[in-house]
């Protein structure tokens, strides 16, 4: 079951932004956050949400997606995220945070879908930007932003060619392909 979770759970970059995601919802996903593993427990991750409109146009345009696909300049209006949570560093608590906000995002994502939501972990942020239109004080780092919604794509894994190319890439229907590395290649053998 948890292997078909996560393999359900791809980058979805495509939604129906008519739908709406409930406060509570985002709020029931940071639980599954707060309730993940962290760097000798200092805790350090703090969390934006927003699912209204005029929040979720703000931070829109501080957000890169897909650079792999060259000709393709993000959702639409229309197919854009219906919700978003900022995953914060709080510095008042620590000055490092690890890998903690990459084990939060997947917790929140995988969440999400056990909910038939579906999210893309967002990396690629206009930092300054974003901090200076959510007015967000000093002390807070931005580490990930999670693009939530209902998903309006279809997202396929495929097995990574022969000649190595990793870039996802989307076929002439529109679904969008995600070469997968074999498990073969990802255990290096050792020997005593
Ligand atoms: C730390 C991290 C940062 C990412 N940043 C972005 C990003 O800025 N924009 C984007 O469209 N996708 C981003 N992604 C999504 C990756 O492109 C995606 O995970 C990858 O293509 C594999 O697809 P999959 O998640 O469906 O397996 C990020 C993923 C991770 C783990």
């Amino acid at each position: 079951m948890l292997h078909d979770l996560i393999a359900r759970s791809r980058s979805c970059r495509r939604f129906d932004e008519a739908f709406a995601v409930e406060r509570s919802t985002l709020e029931e996903l940071v639980e599954l956050a707060r309730l993940s593993p962290s760097a000798a427990n200092l805790q350090p991750l703090k969390y934006i949400l927003s699912c209204d409109s005029e929040t979720n146009a703000a931070i829109f345009p501080h957000l890169t997606w897909a650079t792999y696909l060259r000709d393709w300049p993000g959702p639409a209006e229309g197919e854009r995220p219906s919700a978003y949570i900022i995953i914060l560093g709080d510095t008042k608590v620590s000055r490092n945070f690890g890998c903690d906000h990459g084990i939060a995002a997947q917790s929140i994502l995988l969440g999400a879908r056990e909910r038939d939501l579906a999210g893309c972990m967002i990396g690629l942020v206009a930092r300054d930007d974003l901090r200076e239109t959510l007015s967000l004080p000093s002390r807070y780092e931005i580490l990930l932003v999670l693009a939530l919604g209902k998903p309006a794509e279809e997202i396929v894994i495929d097995p990574v060619g022969a000649e190595g190319n990793i870039k996802y890439w989307r076929d002439e229907q529109g679904v969008h392909h995600v070469p997968k590395r074999a498990l073969s290649d990802l255990i290096v053998p050792t020997s005593l």
